[in-house]
């Protein structure tokens, strides 16, 4: 799996995506180092705070599959369908630094940038 059908899957995954309150769709494709892929949308909740990031949605999805192994994550995300970067927020960063090495791949529209660009001091591993 490549990096442009990582990024090709979580524009699909974006399509799940429940953002009544926001209006911003954001979907993550997350690569395990086994080639498996697991994808996610952001899912809002009335609270406001009980949301769920696609990223984190991911992550759960495959850590809950016995996945603990990761390569990278594409997020894509935003008010409308135009391709801007869509970065992940401090609460995602943080479940990523937990299963992540320091390189772990970030894809993103425009660009491709390592985890610990974003969270240069939270890591396990
Ligand atoms: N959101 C994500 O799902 N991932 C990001 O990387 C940025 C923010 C969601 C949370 C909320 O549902 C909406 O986007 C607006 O912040």
């Amino acid at each position: 799996m490549d990096y442009k059908d990582l990024y090709k899957l979580s524009k699909e995954a974006r399509e799940f995506s429940y953002s009544p309150f926001s209006g911003f769709s954001v979907g993550a494709a997350l690569l395990c180092t086994d080639g498996s892929v697991f994808t996610g949308c952001n899912i809002e909740n009335s609270s406001f705070s009980l949301t769920n990031c696609a990223e984190r949605t991911a992550f759960f999805k495959a850590v809950s599959e016995g996945k603990r192994n990761f390569k990278a994550i594409a997020i894509s995300g935003g008010k409308d369908s135009a391709d801007a970067p869509c970065f992940p927020c401090g609460a995602c960063l943080q479940v990523m630094s937990e299963f992540c090495r320091k390189d772990f791949k970030i894809i993103l529209s425009d660009r491709i940038v390592t985890l610990a660009e974003l969270i240069p001091y939270s890591f396990k591993l």
